[in-house]
């Protein structure tokens, strides 16, 4: 395509990571936009990408996180579209992204059939995956979307506060159709119809929007959208490190805490959850923050 670099946003960094490994594999030159707020937060991610040869360049406006780092991808991107290429980071944006990302994505349900057929000798009764933008979630879902026995459960951040705009980032529960990053879909809002400022402890999903497929699958009931706070995804944080070994990242929390409160429930059969990330990159705002909580001492 006679492209020099490949630029991307990233949240926690996963993407920006990913996106660096492989420009560095081909030797092509990358630029990571991210949030200042997610930077500091993320800084292990951070480095990892400037190790492997990418430059990080800071999303200084409004709230410095997800949102802020796609606009000065896209703002870049329209400097230069024909040396650059815009590998984004999840199912959002204008036509062809939310597909082509979808596709790429889809390996995840695929190879997660395969072996869950190959394991219990049937198909999953429940999906459940962490809602950002949505790539994990519809990579996972998309190979079992016509398997109509599967139920499946989007998970989006609840935030602090799931009742005060600004405080929470669950776009399906809250949101009302709206245009942004050039895709129409449920979109958390002002009363002028602008992006509405949003949180989450989890910096890959304190997005405003999702994905426009997430909403036509809202709209049509194949997906149930749910939400899980900061509070209960911290504490599905330590109970998969410390019940099973595995450190999660703080965003597949959220699909966690959420499993664990399906399986209480009677009669709702299996549970597959899409661990979407590990959680290196979160120890250390995690131990700052909730360490003393969860019985690790002071440095
Ligand atoms: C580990 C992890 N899971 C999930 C997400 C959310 O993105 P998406 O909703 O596109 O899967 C991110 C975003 O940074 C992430 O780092």
């Amino acid at each position: 395509m006679g492209k020099k670099k490949v630029i991307a946003e990233t949240g926690a960094g996963q993407h920006g990571v990913a996106l660096a490994t492989a420009a560095a594999l081909v030797g092509l030159e990358c630029d990571i936009y991210m949030g200042e707020v997610d930077i500091a937060k993320e800084y292990p991610n951070v480095v990892r990408m400037q190790i492997l040869g990418a430059t990080v360049i800071p999303a200084t406006h409004g709230l410095k996180t997800l949102k802020e780092a796609v606009d000065t991808a896209f703002e870049n991107y329209m400097k230069d579209p024909i040396t650059q290429f815009y590998a984004i980071g999840s199912v959002v944006g204008p036509h062809p992204f939310p597909r082509m990302v979808r596709d790429f994505q889809s390996i995840v349900g695929v190879e997660a059939k395969e072996q869950f057929l190959q394991k219990h000798g049937k198909l999953p009764d429940n999906l459940v995956a962490c809602v950002g933008g949505g790539s994990n979630a519809l990579g996972l879902f998309t190979a079992f979307i016509n398997d109509e026995s599967v139920f499946m459960h989007g998970v989006e951040p609840a935030g602090r506060n799931l009742d005060t705009l600004g405080e929470h980032a669950a776009t399906m529960t809250k949101g009302k159709p709206g245009v942004m990053h050039g895709f129409k879909s449920y979109m958390l809002q002002d009363d002028a119809g602008e992006p509405a400022p949003v949180h989450s402890i989890a910096s890959g999903l304190d997005y405003p929007s999702v994905g426009p497929q997430h909403s036509y699958l809202k709209d049509i009931g194949r997906v149930n959208y749910a939400s899980i706070s900061d509070d209960e995804a911290i504490e599905a944080f330590f109970e998969l490190s410390r019940l099973e070994g595995i450190i999660p990242a703080i965003e597949s929390a959220h699909a966690l805490a959420y499993a664990t409160k399906l399986a209480a429930k009677e009669g709702v059969g299996t549970i597959l959850v899409n661990l979407s990330g590990r959680g290196d990159k979160d120890i250390d705002f995690v131990v700052e923050h909730y360490g003393e909580q969860y019985g690790i001492p002071k440095n």
